[in-house]
């Protein structure tokens, strides 16, 4: 679960091409169904992998679903993104006991290496940093992980040498 909040300010690049035309069973799946918003939302990030502002336009024209609605409910729930993702996403663990042992740091010097703020993709969409709730290994904390890989009890130092490792290999 994510922690912090996309900022619904930040809307996602306008000119970036999206084929919409994967969109037409979503939304003829749920045309004229209660309670279709969350699901059709989630059908399209499936898709997408994140919910592009075309198609927040689309379904919206389509299912006579409010544009507000519909931005109101993608920011209010952290399974939601508004924005593309790299290719590894870096989850660092601010539960408590992650943030007892300083995860923050751990965050700062992750932005620090990688260029980008908490929540943002690097420019070559190689990473994405977020900031998500207890990953279940509290004993290891501070705990980050990039796919199925668990990183525990880092510091700033070895969360670098894990990035650097994983430059040289892709
Ligand atoms: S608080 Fe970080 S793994 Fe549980």
């Amino acid at each position: 679960m994510r922690v912090s909040r996309l900022d619904t300010a930040e809307m996602p690049d306008k000119t970036a091409e999206i084929d919409l035309s994967l969109l037409v069973d979503v939304i003829e799946k749920y045309r004229g169904k209660k309670g279709n918003l969350i699901p059709v939302l989630q059908s399209a990030q499936d898709i997408y992998g994140y919910l592009p502002e075309q198609a927040f336009r689309m379904i919206s024209k389509e299912l006579g679903l409010k544009l507000s609605d519909m931005y109101g409910v993608a920011t209010f729930y952290a399974q939601f993104r508004l924005n593309p993702v790299g290719k590894n996403i870096i989850k660092v663990c601010h539960g408590t006991a992650c943030h007892v042992q300083n995860a923050k740091a751990l965050t700062v010097a992750l932005e620090d290496n990688l260029g980008i703020k908490d929540g943002e993709t690097t420019e070559d969409n190689m990473f994405t940093l977020e900031s998500v709730a207890c990953l279940g290994c509290c004993s290891l904390a501070p705990v980050m992980m990039i796919g199925e890989e668990t990183y525990g009890n880092l510091d700033g130092k070895a969360a670098a040498r894990v990035i650097k490792q994983m430059r040289k290999n892709r």
